[in-house]
């Protein structure tokens, strides 16, 4: 059995206050989640105010982005082993808006995959394609190019620990969701590209979905066979609209 995961992508948002009270108006509502396993992934100024936080409320976290080194003169950037430091369990690698808006690489996406299991963080990977691809009838190529990476990396064992998010890039931040059974179709071809190297490690990997997801169309999505939870941007920015996601997993 595969145990749904609900992520909070805060993306480049919040003060420490602000962040403060996202986080206790999510602590205070955990009881209300059955299931699912719920994380939050601040940007790096925020994580150490949400450890505190989260203390002993079994909610994980984890950081947006992480370096491939783990010291060094790599100015601005923030290494697996600070992030291990700070006690994350989690690395969103991949992100379409690392990808897109700062030339992130499949072969980079892949070593920082390595990187933080090295240092022993769970990647969260994000793989998708863009509106002019799925168009083009090339979603399923891009997404085997991304994955591809990642396994002539480190091999499919390395799907072991990590989650995989499906984040079509047409369907973030613009309300335009996709629908459950267009997911459902990416992840299920996910899982079977995966099954065809090992079954096993395919049957228990857990697929996000992420893109305009809210209270309203989460549970339609995670009703979905082969959808383990979610990526969440926008609607983590609010305690009670992230928890109504979490409790739909
Ligand atoms: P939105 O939920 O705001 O569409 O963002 C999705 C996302 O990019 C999560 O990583």
């Amino acid at each position: 059995m595969r145990r749904p995961i609900v992520a909070g992508n805060w993306k480049m948002n919040g003060t420490r206050s602000e962040a403060a009270t996202l986080i206790s108006g999510i602590v205070a509502g955990v009881n209300s989640v059955n299931t699912a396993e719920i994380v939050v992934c601040p940007p790096f100024t925020l994580i150490s105010v949400v450890a505190d936080a989260l203390a002993g409320s079994g909610i994980g976290y984890g950081a947006q982005n992480l370096n491939v080194h783990d010291v060094g003169a790599f100015t601005g950037e923030v290494s697996g082993p600070m992030l291990r430091d700070l006690g994350c369990t989690y690395v969103i690698v991949g992100h379409s808006e690392r990808r897109a808006l700062y030339g992130e690489s499949d072969d980079l996406v892949a070593d920082k995959f390595r990187a933080a299991q090295q240092h022993g963080l769970v990647p969260i990977l994000c793989v998708g394609e863009t509106l002019d691809q799925r168009e083009k009838h090339q979603t399923e190529k891009v997404i085997i190019r991304q994955l591809d990476a990642v396994v002539d990396t480190v091999g499919i064992e390395g799907f072991n620990k990590a989650v995989i998010a499906y984040e079509p890039i047409w369907a973030i931040g613009t309300g335009m969701t996709a629908t459950p059974e267009q997911a459902q179709e990416v992840h299920r071809f996910i899982r079977e590209k995966l099954s065809g190297l090992d079954r096993n490690i395919a049957t228990n990997l857990r697929l996000q979905y992420g893109g305009s997801v809210k209270g309203a169309n989460a549970r339609g999505l995670l009703d979905q066979p082969d959808i383990d939870g979610g990526l969440i941007g926008g609607a983590s920015l609010q305690a009670d609209e992230f928890l109504n996601i979490c409790r739909a997993a």
